[in-house]
């Protein structure tokens, strides 16, 4: 058994929850958008061919922004080819995922479908096969109230109000040489500030993100954000960050800590924003938009698109099934992004459905949740007000990857309207109980409101269609306040939500 304690203080803030670090991501990518997001023969089905069930469940996550249409998709993609009378859209081979796109669902489509969700757009341009000219068009069909060429076009279509879409990623990892269209730092640098300009000639509201690195392992990460946010920095207001983790030989203890990669991540693009600030003498600073983050077991047959004369129409492709300790380190991310917020001001869990995702969904049938559906929900909805910095002192334990870990990892937030003080915690250990007190002499007089646990002695058990309910979390019946601390036991591999109100 390990004994851990927090320490917190209204005092110590780092910055704001953000809604928008509860966003996710939509791609065209296999059954992402149909028979996923879209899926017209569904009983839940609405006019749109939008299923009923899936936008219940979006809302049940909490998620804040939806970023589309890609991911590696945008990079090859003609938005107006999707725009207009269904019926006359050409099908497009989409060389990214080796699919045939058949453009049912486009620009229009996604926006109806935002506002049926309750749901942020947050809109990709292709600086991959196209530049400054197509993304002005986009922009000018999506934000432009009328009198000009696409913004009557998108009138003509039925919308007749500007869709006013804020925030816009300028291509997506440019970085990578899987990427079509892939460009140098210096390439992409210039072709992001000037697209970014221009975007702002005709609407200077708008929050533009620039392509970061793709993960910290790439061999330009920091040289990459430096040669492009030397190139960009004043055009734009975020540079974008991605990480996905997977378990490999069946190293758990080193998969659990993968958020040591993701607060190192973040420190160094900071840094490295920073130091391009102070070299330009630029007065703004930039913020990180995380917009693609998950498990992802990358080197898994499913992850690799099909090949050959075969250009299927959604099938089957990165359809991950999560199990208890993804879960915890989905929830443990999520940790590293609030604790983060001072710099990390948007975030996308990708993705949303089907598609190395919480929500699964049989073409034209059952709906169901994956394990990692409920840290996310969990902490969408509890966290709220300030992220507290928080004295953390944990045993630590030896993993191959990274060295000696801290067993422990949490966050806390504090609602000064409500008087909420919610913990959200992780125990990494794969072994041991760990018990945890919370020293609560800054917050005199709470109670224990809600307290709930993730975990169990299989921690490989995955939700199926047929049961998705037999690992949730439950109530942690241990957790108790009692001199000024609160102390709660934490089973091996778990991510617990401790909420304590005013008494
Ligand atoms: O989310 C799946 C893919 O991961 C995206 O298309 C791409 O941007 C990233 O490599």
């Amino acid at each position: 058994m390990h004994s851990a304690t927090v320490s917190l203080d209204p005092a110590f803030v780092v910055g704001p929850v953000r809604r928008r670090t509860f966003g996710s991501f939509v791609e065209h990518l296999g059954r992402c958008v149909y028979t996923g997001i879209h899926d017209p023969g569904h009983p839940t089905a609405d006019a749109d061919g939008f299923r009923g069930d899936v936008i219940e469940l979006t809302r049940e996550l909490g998620v804040s922004t939806v970023r589309y249409p890609g991911g590696n998709f945008v990079s090859g993609y003609r938005w107006e080819d999707a725009v207009g009378p269904v019926e006359q859209r050409p099908r497009r081979l989409d060389l990214a995922w080796h699919t045939m796109e058949p453009n049912l669902v486009g620009v229009d489509e996604f926006m109806r479908w935002t506002a049926k969700a309750g749901v942020e757009p947050m809109m990709a341009v292709n600086l991959g096969t196209r530049g400054v000219q197509e993304a002005l068009d986009l922009l000018e069909y999506c934000n432009v109230p009328a009198g000009s060429y696409w913004a009557d076009q998108r009138r003509a279509n039925g919308a007749e109000d500007p869709y006013k879409i804020k925030m816009w990623c300028l291509g997506n990892e440019m970085d990578g040489p899987w990427q079509i269209g892939h460009k140098t730092a210096q390439e992409y640098g210039r072709l992001a500030a000037e697209t970014a300009r221009a975007m702002r000639m005709i609407d200077q509201g708008l929050e533009l993100v620039v392509c970061g690195s793709s993960s910290s392992a790439m061999p330009t990460f920091g040289e990459w954000e430096h040669t492009v946010l030397t190139e960009a920095y004043e055009h734009v207001d975020h540079i974008s960050a991605h990480a996905y983790y997977w378990e490999e030989d069946g190293d758990l203890a080193s998969f659990l800590a993968s958020v040591v990669d993701m607060d190192h991540f973040v420190e160094s693009v900071a840094a490295t924003a920073d130091a391009v600030r102070a070299a330009g003498k630029h007065t703004k600073r930039i913020h990180i938009s995380f917009d693609e983050w998950n498990v992802w077991y990358q080197k898994r047959a499913e992850s690799r698109p099909p090949s050959g004369d075969d250009w299927p129409v959604a099938p089957v492709l990165l359809e991950d099934r999560y199990n208890v300790a993804d879960a915890v380190l989905v929830g443990n991310m999520l940790i590293s992004l609030l604790r983060n917020t001072d710099r990390v001001h948007a975030a996308s869990l990708a993705q949303l459905v089907n598609v190395i995702a919480p929500i699964m969904t049989e073409p034209g049938g059952r709906i169901w949740k994956q394990t990692i559906f409920h840290p996310f929900a969990l902490t969408a909805r509890h966290a709220a007000g300030e992220v507290l910095r928080l004295a953390v002192d944990s045993p630590v334990h030896e993993t191959a990857k990274f060295g000696e870990v801290a067993v422990l990892d949490a966050v806390a937030t504090y609602d000064a309207e409500s008087g909420d003080v919610v913990l959200f915690a992780v125990n990494r250990s794969l072994t041991e109980q760990v018990v945890l007190d919370v020293d609560l002499r800054g917050f005199p007089g709470m109670r224990v409101a809600q307290a709930l646990t993730l975990s169990n002695p299989d921690h490989t058990w995955h939700a199926t269609a047929d049961d998705d309910t037999s690992v949730l979390p439950q109530p942690n019946t241990s957790a108790k306040v009692a001199d000024d601390r609160v102390r709660a036991e934490l089973p091996p591999v778990s991510w617990s939500m401790l909420r304590l109100e005013k008494e």
